[in-house]
């Protein structure tokens, strides 16, 4: 009788498998690729703010009409942000937390990872349970314009409410600590900062970035907020006069490039806002 012995090398991918290393490595990377470049995309994107409400109408119009945009959040953001969420609420039950122990600042570093992390999961919840999937429910429900619900002026309306504007500022801040701490941490398990000097220089590296996303994502907050306050003065400045002469049917009439497209696409979210 012939018997199958699994070779070495199916037996160490198996123990490999059951290897905690291996998820924790995977959930380090996790938060840099896909679920980090993704944080800093998303806040640049939506930066577009900045420039008032035909720009970011433009952009969130952008990103709906990707092709398999369902596929995309799905395996870029959706997956990746569950996993790295439940190994992270893993982590941090079964970590020991030090900050009593010892009063180096990598102490309390490693404990405000763990509790940015946790702010990080209820903001995220948060934020694509009044996005996102809000959107998705008003295209069910047949909207002819789901994206209305995340436009410019919808988001404007949500940060006049103080609440919402201090839920965002908590949960961005936290977000973006948790991501540039994690850079530095990142940084060291993979070997790319070993010696003591490297550490340092990466911790100014990683604090520049914190610094820089949350004056961008800050920044974005305040000015929806402004426009919030005051619709009449922000309404005024979003000009529709040179864009009314496409119609919305034209997105689907054929490629229109660059520039004209992204005015088409927003003046069809802007007719029925
Ligand atoms: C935008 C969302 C997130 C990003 C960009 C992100 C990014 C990162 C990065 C880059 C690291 C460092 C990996 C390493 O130590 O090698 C990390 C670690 C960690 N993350 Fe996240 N993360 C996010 C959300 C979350 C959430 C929702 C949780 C849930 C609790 C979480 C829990 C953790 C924990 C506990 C660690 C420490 C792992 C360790 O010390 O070994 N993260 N994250």
């Amino acid at each position: 009788m012939v018997t199958a012995t699994p070779s070495a090398g199916t037996a160490k991918a198996k123990a490999g498998l059951h290897d905690p290393f291996i998820w924790h490595k995977l959930h380090s990377l996790s938060g840099i690729v896909p679920i980090g470049v993704f944080l800093v995309q998303h806040l640049i994107a939506n930066s577009y703010a900045l420039r008032g409400a035909n720009a970011y109408n433009a952009v969130i119009a952008v990103y709906s009409y990707l092709p398999f945009v369902v596929l995309l959040e799905i395996g870029i953001i959706y997956l990746p942000i569950l996993y790295h969420s439940i190994y992270g609420f893993y982590i941090t039950a079964y970590g020991q937390p030090n900050v009593g122990s010892y009063k180096y600042v990598r102490n309390w570093m490693y404990f405000l990872q763990r509790v940015s992390g946790v702010i990080a999961f209820f903001y995220i919840g948060f934020h694509l349970w009044n996005t996102s999937i809000q959107k998705y429910i008003a295209q069910w429900q047949g909207s002819p314009n789901p994206e209305s619900v995340i436009s410019y002026q919808a988001m404007s309306a949500q940060m006049a409410n103080p609440w919402m504007f201090a839920v965002y500022i908590i949960g961005i801040t936290a977000t973006v600590f948790h991501f540039s701490n994690g850079i530095w941490n990142f940084c060291i398990r993979w070997g790319l900062t070993i010696s003591d000097r490297s550490q340092k220089a990466s911790a100014y590296v990683c604090a520049g970035i914190f610094l820089v996303l949350t004056g961008i994502g800050i920044w974005t907050s305040a000015s929806l907020r402004a426009a919030g306050l005051n619709p009449d003065a922000s309404s005024a400045t979003s000009s529709s006069s040179v864009i009314d002469e496409y119609s919305p049917s034209n997105v689907h009439a054929g490629p229109v490039v660059g520039t004209a497209s992204l005015v088409t696409v927003r003046s069809s979210l802007d007719r029925t806002l």
